[in-house]
């Protein structure tokens, strides 16, 4: 069951899963700005298990998300699997993702995310489990990191060990979990890794620029990346890349104007949509990410304290209005 999209020498350009970012509203923008291929929010096996009905907006899509891949964590194969299938039958994804490389403590203390990287026996038959109980029904794909810390990189092993278990492509994060997002992605250990394996790799980590996309595919063998914090801040990287892969030009930057365009959008799409309740909590869902979008946007600096306890689209509204007269 070879996943299509890396058919014919595409070189598709994932959306990281990010929790708390990637929910089906910003999907949506991402496959607008050129994504590929998207990953949800993750969700947890036990609490797919125990509470589907709460858990499901984790994990909600639209058709034109696809291909779309959900992502669960957990650190008990049957339950892993049972969760899987759960969600298979309910939403029926294009692939199903296994979590292994979560570095936060909820996560971990749970023995989920990168604590997996610890116990790669363990891993491996979370892998195959799921793997078996889905069979034709789901492709399933792994992303990891290349190891707890910097005495224990795992990667070169942690992917031998999933290709076994049938998985059909691994996202490796370039970082230990040790690191959580600081110093650098190894993409060289990346590279290794892929190139051990007859399966796709998708590199991770850093990738900012058009030119980071194109260096990957030149001099790597990874079969595709995958973009987190960078779309996070600009969707419109996506595009850019594309754009500079196909024909070696990249598009301009939208201009300050366009951005705070594409904030207000965003917003109001969020509150709309209802995804985080009514206004005042979607906008509290919203104020990070009107942060992440205003670092690249000129003259905001003094606006952060107040878009940090911005509280409805009208005021968000009337305080970017001064702004358009900067850019
Ligand atoms: C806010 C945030 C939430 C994240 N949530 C997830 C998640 O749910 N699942 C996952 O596999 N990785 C998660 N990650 C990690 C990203 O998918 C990605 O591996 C990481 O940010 C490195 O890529 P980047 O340098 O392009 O940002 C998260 C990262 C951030 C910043």
């Amino acid at each position: 069951m070879a996943l299509s999209w890396f058919e014919h020498q595409q070189f598709p350009l994932y959306l990281a899963p990010m929790a708390g970012v990637t929910d089906p509203i910003f999907r949506t923008l991402c496959k607008e700005a050129g994504a590929d291929v998207m990953v949800t929010e993750f969700v947890s096996a036990e609490g797919v298990l125990q509470a589907w009905q709460r858990n499901h907006r984790y994990v909600e899509f639209e058709q034109q998300h696809r291909p779309l891949g959900i992502q669960i964590f957990g650190s008990n194969p049957e339950h892993a699997a049972a969760a899987a299938r759960i969600i298979v039958d309910a939403m029926q994804p294009d692939f199903l993702d296994i979590n292994a490389g979560c570095p936060v403590p909820k996560v971990v203390g749970k023995n989920g995310g990168s604590s997996l990287l610890k116990d790669l026996p363990l891993l491996q038959r979370i892998a195959a489990a799921v793997v078996k109980e889905l069979g034709d029904d789901c492709p399933v794909t792994t992303k990891i990191r290349i190891g707890w810390d910097a005495q224990s990189i795992c990667a070169p092993e942690a992917v031998l060990r999933l290709q076994d278990a049938g998985v059909q492509a691994i996202a490796i994060h370039g970082r230990t979990r040790s690191q959580q997002y600081g110093g650098k992605a190894d993409w060289e250990m990346i590279d290794t890794c892929a190139r051990s394996v007859q399966i796709p790799v998708i590199g991770n980590g850093d990738i900012t620029t058009p030119q980071d996309v194109q260096r990957a595919k030149e001099h790597t063998a990874v079969a595709g990346v995958m973009i987190g914090r960078a779309a996070m801040n600009a969707p419109w990287l996506f595009a850019r890349a594309k754009s500079y892969l196909r024909n070696g030009t990249i598009p301009p930057e939208p201009t300050g104007n366009e951005k705070l365009d594409f904030m207000l959008r965003h917003t109001r799409m969020a509150v709309d949509s209802g995804h985080y309740g009514n206004e005042l909590l979607t906008m509290r869902a919203m104020r990070a990410r009107l942060l992440a979008y205003a670092k690249g946007i000129p003259g905001t600096k003094p606006l952060r304290p107040a878009l940090s306890r911005v509280s409805s689209y009208d005021e968000l509204l009337e305080m970017l209005a001064p702004l358009r007269a900067l850019s």
